[in-house]
């Protein structure tokens, strides 16, 4: 569809805490395989020329031999080492990426712990960051949300049509997102306190750039906690 170039930077640098087991999630078994096989997998298959794959520094040779060889990943192109929170993993990614004598044209960022990811959902991210720069998947939430006050008492209830849930790839022009992680980082090192939990979040408070939204699904959920592995197997079993 396009003669730019795609990297994936997927992101396996986390502890997991939430899932409260000893091997980070990213390493658990689903259907017999690693979750983080299968985010990989969805990139390989895809239209995306490169992969980027974060994990954390004890954990590259296992990824790269028991993951990357094992199962054959000819886009993955490195395996480099994640930071302490999300974005500084992040950050690492496109180091690799910034540092290629050909650094791609767009990026999408994915969470290595959202295994059901599909070629759809990365098509029209494709799509949307080559027309708006900067995009999101996401879903409109099915409950109706209320924002709390510190009491825990309900003070607004936005319209929930316009009250979406993110999810990942998250998309962008490279050079963008690049300047705006540098210049989030450099500002951290000079001691800002960030809270940073997306992407988007780095492209809409450094460049004010705003994020287009696009369809991704209710499929791709992300696994946080125990149930949502279970959740996982039933899904992978039902298109
Ligand atoms: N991640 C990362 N580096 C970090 C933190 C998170 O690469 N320092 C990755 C995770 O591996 C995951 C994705 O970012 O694929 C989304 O993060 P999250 O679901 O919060 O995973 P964890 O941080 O591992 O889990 P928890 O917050 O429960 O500890
Ligand atoms: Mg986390």
């Amino acid at each position: 569809m396009t003669e730019k170039k795609y990297a994936a930077i997927v992101l396996a640098a986390g502890k997991g805490a939430r899932m409260d087991s000893t091997v980070p999630k990213q390493y658990l078994e689903l259907e017999g395989k690693p979750i983080l096989y299968y985010s990989l997998l969805a990139f390989e298959n895809s239209m995306v020329d490169e992969i980027i794959l974060v994990a954390g520094k004890e954990d590259i040779e296992y990824c790269q031999k028991e993951i990357v060889e094992k199962y054959g990943f000819a886009k993955v192109s490195k395996v480099t080492a994640g930071g302490k929170e999300r974005y500084h993993s992040v950050f690492s990614g496109l180091q690799e990426l910034k540092r290629e004598a050909c650094v791609p044209d767009y990026v999408m960022i994915h969470d290595g712990a959202r295994p059901l990811v599909d070629e759809a959902i990365i098509l029209r991210s494709a799509e949307a960051v080559e027309e708006f720069q900067a995009c999101v998947a996401g879903m409109p939430v099915k409950d109706t949300i209320k924002i709390l006050d510190e009491y825990l008492f309900a003070v607004e209830t936005p319209k929930r049509e316009y009250v979406w849930q993110m999810q990942t790839p998250q998309t962008f022009e490279f050079s963008l997102i690049y300047e705006a992680y540098e210049t989030l980082i450099h500002r951290e090192n000079a001691g800002e306190v960030f809270h940073v939990t997306d992407d988007a979040m780095v492209a809409e408070l450094i460049c004010q750039k705003k994020v287009k939204l696009v369809e991704g699904s209710y499929r791709n959920i992300k696994i946080t906690t125990p149930e949502d592995l279970k959740l996982a197997e039933v899904l992978l079993h039902i298109s």
